[in-house]
């Protein structure tokens, strides 16, 4: 092992990782992560990587890390020439939108979204026609030409915030396009789907498969169980946990109680960030893998940095002004 390596072997070992968490080993993902970092400076780039990345991508090359709402605001603020989007597409097009001038790239062509997949600019013309005076507010996980159709963007982590605050001045509100999701937060606002929301049909096919039955045998064999899950998941499931929330909402719910066991309903790469951040608490069982947010890994970057023209994130101007209204609307009410 050369000197360097061997320093990239103890980083990574240094920021929480070991062979357990670390796909080939310690010393493939260090000759790999000591590569990107270079190329990164060397090209002025910033990686940001979503909690659903493999730790390795977390730990060992991202800048920024986080959930959506996070990877949105950290975009927004890098003076980077270009971002590389550990990510999928969306969040991308969202960071793309937030830094017109800045290279945007996503270290796959397989990064989609079914929720983002499952609307269209059209879907949304033809709601607003349906619904007058509704204000469309539509969840980030969603195409740019669906956000320049909108009011109000919203993620995970502030939804419920922000539905409060539009529920102020108006009495229904079109809300797209997680149908589970959209019933959750009904429920926790006191809305009735049909009446005071109108929701749209789609589903994240990771969340909507968790099954509400297994929460009950979990806290059989778990006294004392902290189950937690992420607002994709559908309303049965939801009712039988302790907490519903965004990613970044989980791991600070995570940080700030003490339970016996964690069930942490969502994405298995979150899991594995949270058995890293905190070693001192025990994580049990359920979680499902995004084939678009596994389909990033580090030779993918690596080849992408490596690449003198890699594919670019491009948004239409015209749709890029206008999606950017609805998203800095989103910053402004969750502030
Ligand atoms: P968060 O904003 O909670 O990170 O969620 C993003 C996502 O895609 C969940 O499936
Ligand atoms: Fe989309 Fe679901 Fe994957 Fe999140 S977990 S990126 S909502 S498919």
């Amino acid at each position: 092992m050369t000197p360097d390596l061997k320093d990239e072997v103890r980083r990574l070992t240094a920021a929480g990782l070991d062979r357990r968490c670390v796909a080939g080993g310690l010393e493939r993902a260090a000759a790999l992560t000591l590569e990107i970092n270079r190329l990164k400076k060397e090209r002025r780039a910033v990686i940001a990587a979503h909690v659903y990345q493999s730790p390795e991508i977390i730990l060992g090359i991202g800048d920024f890390a986080g959930d959506s709402y996070k990877l949105a605001d950290d975009c927004r603020r890098t003076d980077a020439d270009a971002i590389v989007f550990c990510g999928v597409h969306f969040m991308a097009e969202t960071a793309k939108i937030l830094n017109p001038s800045k290279k945007v790239h996503v270290p796959s062509s397989n990064a989609g979204c079914s929720l983002s997949e499952g609307v269209t600019a059209a879907d949304v013309r033809r709601l607003k026609a349906e619904h007058p005076g509704a204000p469309v507010v539509t969840y980030i996980n969603t195409t740019a030409e669906v956000k320049s159709e909108s009011d109000c963007i919203v993620t995970s982590a502030n939804a419920a915030k922000i539905l409060r605050r539009i529920y102020r001045d108006h009495d229904k509100v079109i809300f797209l396009p997680d149908r589970f999701m959209g019933a959750n937060l009904a429920r926790e606002l006191g809305k009735t789907p049909g009446k005071d929301i109108v929701l749209w049909n789609g589903s994240c096919v990771v969340h909507e498969k968790f099954d509400p039955g297994l929460i009950k045998i979990y806290r059989e064999r778990w006294p004392g169980l902290a189950a937690l899950a992420h607002a994709e998941c559908p309303s049965e499931l939801i009712k039988a946990v302790d907490f519903m929330g965004g990613t970044g909402d989980m791991m600070r719910y995570v940080e700030s109680t003490n339970a016996p066991a964690y069930l942490l309903v969502t994405e298995c790469g979150f899991g594995e960030l949270a058995r890293l951040r905190f070693p001192e608490k025990n994580f049990i069982g359920m979680c499902r893998l995004c084939p678009y947010m596994k389909s990033i890994t580090l030779e993918s970057v690596l080849a992408l940095l490596r690449d003198p023209a890699p594919p670019e994130v491009t948004v239409p101007a015209g749709i890029a002004g206008r999606a950017r209204v609805a998203i800095d609307r989103m910053f402004e009410l969750a502030a």
